[in-house]
């Protein structure tokens, strides 16, 4: 009854709960995507949940992502929605720590360091990586393996010997490694939800946050006192980099960046790469199709690519685009609203205290854009779509933040896996190559199938990026030794 008292035709629908508080908690955490569907289909594409006493405004459709992504700053932001959330991972003075002016510019910092320069350097890296991994925990010739953790700890690696210098790399050895993952372990919904609940993970958080200071603080210091070596790293742009307001990055800034840059990668690209793992064993004929083209296009005995090799075999760009399509790692985009803000083309208003949630997975999987969206068809993204020709045209008109073209996409298109607007990641092309060259060093070596007593794992909702359900187990059998 009070919902119905307090319905208010001004603001978009609120969905019926039965618990006060509460709210849809439940059925949204189990389900989300069934849950924005099943409400979209009842109440259109703006509508609200209470969760745990929070208001989430749903905007959804090419328009409801188009809201999010470019709604005004002084009326919405992101760091009131993610920063009790990422602070204690990140550390303080980054990112959402900061106003939003600083974090643009430190995205111009993160962008100077991937450029395509530097990704030729970064390739044979991530090939070396990865053949070492092979060589110590892939020994049989034919196993099972969890690709799930395989892959996360490539991912590390290589984030971590390109992006971050070889110094790091070389500690992930002596337990840095284990510190990521318990910051790691504090990423999740339930930080989001009970603000500020002392959680024992925040304890650990916290210690493990301190104890990387410690050590990033030795290596900064003996990067310093070198003064004839050059680095091409993130690190090296971080040490030397001077806002534009005169002033250069505190150590506290350049190591709880580099903390926040590969956690922002870890989650992301550990989930792609395990899912395009799992889709191709899924649809075992793709891995057939892809080993055939990167014979055709390297040779028979497949030498590893270089920059401009990964762009003559196109399947392995498809198949990354398409796995984003399918298992997004980020369904939830949430920003927080300050000042009241208007729907356009609706009627609505959206009070402050309201959080807004967009959510392209959404359009991703709809026939209205892709052709049977439920199948996984790398070969869909052979020709340009419709919406892809747009983004090009749309392309001159969009703001430029200061962080290069990464934002020439419109917040319009239905496909957005990297966001869109002043937040868009910065990292969509460093992903592409680590997970294309991980995904063709691995295909070189290993034919994979699917746990057939398993399946295919379902997503886990549990996370903040999702996952696929552990364990997630494949099986391999070597095709070409080290
Ligand atoms: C932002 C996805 C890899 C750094 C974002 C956003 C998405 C995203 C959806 C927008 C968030 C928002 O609007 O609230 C992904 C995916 C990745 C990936 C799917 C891999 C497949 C990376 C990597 C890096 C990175 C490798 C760093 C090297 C960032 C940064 C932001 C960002 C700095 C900006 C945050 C902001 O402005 O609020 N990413 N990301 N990402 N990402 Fe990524």
């Amino acid at each position: 009854v009070e919902q119905l008292v307090n319905h208010d035709d001004s603001q978009p629908p609120m969905v019926w709960y039965w618990i006060p508080f509460i709210g849809s908690m439940i059925t949204f955490g189990i389900q989300p995507m069934t849950f924005m569907r099943k409400n979209r289909a009842k109440y259109g594409d703006y509508f609200t949940f209470l969760m745990f006493g929070k208001r989430m405004t749903v905007c959804l459709g090419v328009e409801g992502n188009s809201f999010v992504f470019n709604a005004k700053h002084s009326h919405v932001n992101a760091e009131d929605a993610y920063n009790h959330l990422t602070k204690p991972v990140f550390g303080a003075e980054v990112v959402y720590d900061v106003p939003n002016h600083v974090l643009m510019e430190q995205k111009k910092m993160g962008k100077i360091a991937l450029t395509n320069e530097n990704f030729k350097k970064y390739i044979p890296m991530i090939i070396e990586e990865t053949n070492l991994y092979i060589k110590e925990h892939l020994t049989k010739d034919s196993d099972t393996i969890d690709i799930f953790k395989a892959v996360s700890e490539l991912i590390i690696m290589t984030a971590s010997r390109t992006l971050m210098g070889p110094e790091i790399r070389a500690q992930l050895f002596t337990g840095v490694a284990e510190l990521y993952t318990t910051l790691d372990a504090s990423f999740t919904p339930i930080h989001f939800l009970f603000e500020w609940l002392p959680l024992p993970s925040y304890y650990n958080c916290e210690t493990a946050h301190n104890e990387l200071n410690k050590i990033f603080g030795k290596i900064i210091n003996d990067r310093r006192a070198q003064t004839d070596k050059k680095y091409d790293d993130m690190l090296n742009v971080f040490m030397t980099y001077v806002y534009k307001d005169g002033n250069k990055l505190t150590d506290l800034q350049v190591t709880n960046l580099m903390i926040a840059f590969l956690m922002a990668g870890q989650h992301t690209s550990s989930a792609t790469t395990t899912w395009s793992l799992l889709n191709l064993s899924n649809n075992h004929d793709l891995i057939d199709q892809l080993y055939a083209q990167m014979k055709d296009v390297m040779g028979d005995d497949l030498p590893y690519p270089e920059f401009e090799d990964l762009n003559k075999m196109p399947m392995l760009q498809n198949i990354v685009k398409e796995t984003l399509r399918t298992n997004p790692p980020i369904i939830q985009i949430l920003r927080k609203v300050t000042k009241p803000i208007a729907i356009p083309k609706t009627n609505y208003i959206v009070p402050a205290e309201n959080y807004l949630l967009s959510s392209p997975a959404v359009t991703q999987s709809e026939s209205e854009y892709f052709i049977d969206p439920e199948s996984y068809m790398p070969s869909r993204w052979e020709t340009k779509s419709e919406f892809e020709k747009i983004d090009e045209d749309l392309g001159e008109a969009t703001t430029d933040y200061g962080f290069g073209s990464m934002n020439s996409k419109s917040a319009k298109s239905p496909y957005l896996p990297f966001g869109a607007g002043r937040h868009r990641c910065i990292g969509e092309q460093f992903a592409h190559i680590q997970v294309q060259t991980i995904l063709f060093t691995l295909i070189k070596h290993f034919d994979f199938t699917l746990d057939e007593k398993r399946g295919m794992p379902k997503p886990d909702y549990n996370s903040m990026v999702i996952l696929p359900e552990a364990p997630c187990i494949l099986k391999y059998t070597r095709r070409n030794k080290l």
